[in-house]
């Protein structure tokens, strides 16, 4: 077994460390939350969970025990600490057993733990958020979870980039969409005014203040400092959609890479896709191949699917010409200039390509100032990274590096420079062309787990009326 030291009077064995162990009749000490206990007068079998991997281990438990009539009344939810010999099991399905030498009932839980043994639906876990993480399902999701932060970590040392952290309180609206969740220190009853308007210059910041909606113009700062940046953090947008792939606070991993054009960009953010999902795919199987045979019985052919194939990248007017000539009837109708909705979006990943898609060069109307303004003078040199079954899982695009240009773009839509006097200084000493994306962690995760709803991969999820737990 690995020998895991850790310097604590509470030392404990993992379960996926005694489930990989080599020695019988080991000494182990386990602790966990009970799933399920049954037995008679002589013996009883406790499946013991403590979340270091989807298996349990199983407790046999003799009525030598001396508490074991207490032993006997074990309830599901319960918390055990388990000291025996680690020995092999005669059941199926499990290489070990551990037979109890002594068990302490750390916490009994009452019979109105609401997880006894049976399937939930989604809908009714999500009103207990804070009891499904103890789920099969919901501790494998938020296990990939973790596995896939570290996946991303990795995946950015190893290409040379430096990870930065770009603040969460602005003063700045990156994506001038205006779905800010303001901040401020005023009395909302009673904020100080001047000429009928609250006078921000008396909150906390002097201006008004919001939470960001993404890191993208300090990364860019940063990436004209350090070469190849990135960063993994909340982000918060008020928009009030309801969807099944949008929440108020996610987290977004971007990178921002000087001396890179979009053609680098969209090279790169393919790489960096195909990366997690075989990363998901050697590290995690045992958890995937739960959601492979209760969510999402293509799960595995979709992740080969996207592992192994080249994307398909068109620009956004190919895109529509598509969407126009494909016959079918889309509730929102397609037109050049605007933004595609997630059923045009399924429509070519799902059914005319049947794999990744990279849409670029889309109409300035529909993107954001900083994106870099292509020589038609009508479109910019933005990316959308698209997949079966999530739509858009990634946007990006090279910026504006040239000064004259920028500037124009903020008066058209009519933003104001000074707020943007910073940004603007990088286009001022020593501009270079650079790009970046951002990537939705949850939507990764939507992907990779086959969950359809965005709720069900963040611990607490944040949505319109609902910040519970
Ligand atoms: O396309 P978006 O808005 O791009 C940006 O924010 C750029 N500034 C990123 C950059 O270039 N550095 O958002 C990026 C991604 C989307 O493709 C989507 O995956 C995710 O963030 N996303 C959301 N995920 C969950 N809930 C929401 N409300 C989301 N909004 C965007
Ligand atoms: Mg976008």
């Amino acid at each position: 077994m690995a020998n895991k030291e850790i310097i604590s009077t509470m030392k404990r064995t993992k379960i996926i460390d005694l489930l990989a162990s080599e020695g019988s009749g080991e000494k182990v000490l386990c602790k966990g939350w009970v799933r399920t206990r049954r037995g008679s007068k002589e013996f009883s079998f406790v499946e013991l969970n403590d979340g270091s991997c989807l298996k349990n281990i199983q407790v046999i438990a003799d009525q030598s025990l001396k508490n074991y009539p207490d032993i006997e009344k074990i309830t599901t939810g319960s918390a055990l600490s388990v000291a025996g010999a680690l020995t092999p099991s005669p059941g199926k399905g499990q290489k070990w057993e551990i037979q109890a030498e002594s068990i302490e009932i750390i916490d009994l839980a009452p019979d109105s733990f609401p997880l006894q043994k049976k399937r939930h639906t989604d809908e009714y876990l999500r009103t207990i958020a804070h009891l499904r993480p103890r789920t099969n399902k919901y501790g494998a999701v938020f296990r990939i979870r973790s596995e896939l932060s570290y996946a991303i970590h990795r995946f950015f040392r190893e290409q040379g980039f430096k990870y930065i952290h770009t603040p969460i309180l602005t003063a700045s609206d990156c994506e001038g969409a205006g779905e800010l969740f303001r901040v401020t220190t005023f009395d909302p009853d009673t904020p100080p005014k001047i000429q009928g308007k609250v006078d921000y210059q008396q909150d906390f910041f002097g201006k008004e203040t919001n939470l960001t909606v993404s890191g993208q113009l300090s990364a860019e700062m940063l990436a004209l400092s350090l070469g190849d940046v990135y960063t993994f953090g909340p982000t918060f947008r008020a928009e009030n959609s309801n969807t099944a792939r949008h929440v108020a606070e996610f987290w977004m991993v971007e990178p921002e890479m000087a001396f890179c054009d979009l053609a680098g960009n969209m090279d790169f953010a393919e790489a960096f896709i195909k990366y997690l999902v075989v990363y998901v795919m050697e590290n995690c199987m045992e958890d995937l191949a739960l959601f492979a045979k209760f969510v999402d019985k293509q799960l595995m052919a979709t992740l080969d699917n996207i592992g192994s194939s080249d994307f398909e990248r068109l620009v956004y007017g190919e895109a529509v010409d598509i969407l126009k000539t494909s016959g079918k009837k889309f509730e929102f109708p397609v037109s050049h200039g605007q933004d595609l909705q997630s059923e045009h979006e399924k429509y070519l990943t799902e059914i005319h390509f049947k794999k990744p898609v990279i849409i670029f060069d889309y109409p300035k109307g529909i993107k954001p100032f900083y994106m870099r303004l292509n020589d038609d003078n009508d479109t910019v040199a933005a990316m959308d990274v698209l997949t079966p079954r999530i739509g858009e899982i990634i946007g990006g695009s090279q910026r504006e590096e040239r000064l004259d240009i920028l500037e124009a773009r903020l008066e058209e839509l009519n933003l104001p420079k000074e707020t943007y006097w910073w940004y603007l200084d990088s286009r001022r000493y020593g501009s270079v062309p650079h790009s970046g994306f951002g990537m939705g962690f949850e939507r990764l995760l939507m992907l990779v787990t086959g969950i359809r709803n965005i709720r069900d991969v963040i611990p607490f999820p944040r949505t319109p009326k609902n910040i519970e737990f």
